[in-house]
C-alpha cells in the first residue's frame, strides 16, 4: 500500500482545499467588517446628516430621498416650494429648522410675493409637516385670497398659534419701516377690509402657497421655550418642521441592531437593510439563512465546490486505501 501524503493527486487537492479556505475566510471577514461601518451617515458644514436623512439616493428612509442637498458645507431642503437652508437637525424631538432668505422678520418685511412659503409633495406629507406650535403670518393678503372667502369681515381662519399671532407681530420695528400710508390704508384691526396680516398654523390650509393665498409675503416664527415668550423681538424666526417615518421605525432599529445601515430599494418605495456585501429586506441575521443575494451567492457557489473537493478528497482515500 503507498502512503497516502505521497500521492500526487492527494497534494493538489489539499492545496485546494487550503487556497478556498483562505478564500472563504477573507470573504467573509470582509463582508462583516462593511456590516459594522454606516456608510450613509454623513456630514454638511457641522450638521450631521442621519437616518432618516441622507445625502445619497438609496440611504436614509424612503419619505426623504431627494430631499436634502449639501453645497459647500451648507445643508439645503428641497421641496415643492423651493429651496430652503437647514440650519439645524434636531434628532431627539425630530424636528428641522429651516430658513428663507425671503422670510420677513422681526426687522425686516420682505413683500413681492417672493418668499417660498411651505408646500411639499403630497406623497411627501405625512413625512414632512411645519410643526404646530410654528406660526405662519401672512402679509398683505388681498381680500380674494381663499384665506378670507366664507368668512365676510370675521377672517375665522387667522388665528393666535402657541401664543404668537399678529397683533403682537405688529408692534415689531419692521411695521413701522414699512410706513404708516400702506398700514393705514390696508388696515390692521378685524373690521371691514383683510387685515394687513393673517397667523395660522399650518393644519389649517395645509399648504403656505404665497401666489394661490395672493399673499405677499410672508413670516414664519416658533418659540422653543416651554413657556409663552415675551414678544414678538424674541420669537424665532424661521420654519420649525416636524419629521416622522409613520411609526416605520422598527425596520431601521432591527437592521441597524444586526450591524447594517438604513436604505431602500431602486424603486425609492422598499425600506432595505444593507449588510456589507449584500442587501437584506428584513435585517443582517436573515442573510445568513439564506436570504441574501450578490456576493453570498457567490459564497455559496465556493461552498459548493469546497464541499466538491472534500468529497472529492474522501472518494481519493476510499480508492487509494
Ligand atoms: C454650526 O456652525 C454655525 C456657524 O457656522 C453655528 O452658528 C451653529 O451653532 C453650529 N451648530 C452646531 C450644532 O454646532
Ligand atoms: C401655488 O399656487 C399656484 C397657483 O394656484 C400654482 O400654480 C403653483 O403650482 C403652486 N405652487 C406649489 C409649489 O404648489
Ligand atoms: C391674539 O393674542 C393677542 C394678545 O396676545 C390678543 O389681543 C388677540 O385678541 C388674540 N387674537 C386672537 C385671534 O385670538
Ligand atoms: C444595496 O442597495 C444599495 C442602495 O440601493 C445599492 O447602492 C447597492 O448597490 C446594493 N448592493 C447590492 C449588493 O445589491
Amino acid at each position: 500500500m503507498p502512503l497516502l501524503i505521497n500521492s500526487p493527486s492527494m497534494a493538489t487537492n489539499n492545496m485546494l482545499l487550503q487556497v478556498f479556505f483562505i478564500t472563504l475566510t477573507a470573504l467573509i471577514s470582509t463582508s462583516s467588517s462593511i456590516a459594522h461601518t454606516n456608510i450613509c451617515r454623513s456630514y454638511c458644514g457641522n450638521i450631521t446628516i442621519d437616518y432618516p436623512f441622507a445625502l445619497q439616493y438609496g440611504c436614509g428612509h424612503p419619505g426623504f430621498r431627494d430631499l436634502l442637498f449639501c453645497m459647500n458645507d451648507v445643508l439645503m431642503l428641497h421641496i415643492s416650494s423651493g429651496s430652503y437652508r437647514v440650519l439645524e437637525i434636531d434628532y431627539a424631538y425630530s424636528a428641522l429648522t429651516l430658513h428663507d432668505p425671503h422670510l420677513s422678520t422681526c426687522e425686516t418685511i420682505v413683500l413681492g410675493g417672493k418668499g417660498n412659503g411651505f408646500v411639499v409633495e403630497p406623497w411627501r406629507g405625512p413625512y414632512l409637516a411645519p410643526d404646530g406650535n410654528n406660526v405662519f403670518l401672512l402679509i398683505g393678503c388681498s381680500a380674494r385670497s381663499p384665506l378670507f372667502q366664507g368668512f365676510p369681515g370675521k377672517h375665522l381662519a387667522c388665528r393666535n398659534v402657541s401664543g404668537m399671532g399678529c397683533e403682537e407681530y405688529y408692534s415689531c420695528p419692521a411695521w413701522s419701516l414699512l410706513g404708516t400710508q400702506r398700514v393705514g390704508s390696508r388696515g390692521r384691526v378685524y373690521g371691514s377690509g383683510p387685515p394687513e396680516c393673517c397667523a395660522l398654523p399650518y393644519e389649517a390650509i395645509k399648504a403656505i402657497n404665497l401666489s394661490k393665498l395672493e399673499c405677499e409675503g410672508y413670516s414664519s416664527a416658533y418659540s422653543l421655550a416651554p413657556l409663552r415668550v415675551a414678544g414678538p423681538t424674541d420669537w424665532s424666526y424661521g420654519i420649525r418642521v416636524k419629521y416622522s417615518v409613520q411609526g416605520n421605525d422598527e425596520f431601521c432599529r432591527a437592521c441597524e441592531a444586526t450591524g447594517g445601515t438604513c436604505g431602500y430599494g431602486s424603486d425609492g418605495i422598499r425600506q432595505m437593510c444593507m449588510c456589507g456585501s449584500s442587501n437584506s429586506t428584513s435585517n443582517c441575521d436573515s442573510i445568513v439563512s439564506g436570504s441574501g443575494r450578490g456576493r453570498w451567492s457567490l459564497l455559496n457557489i465556493l461552498t459548493g465546490i469546497l464541499m466538491i473537493c472534500a468529497s472529492a478528497l474522501v472518494t481519493t482515500r476510499t480508492n487509494t486505501s
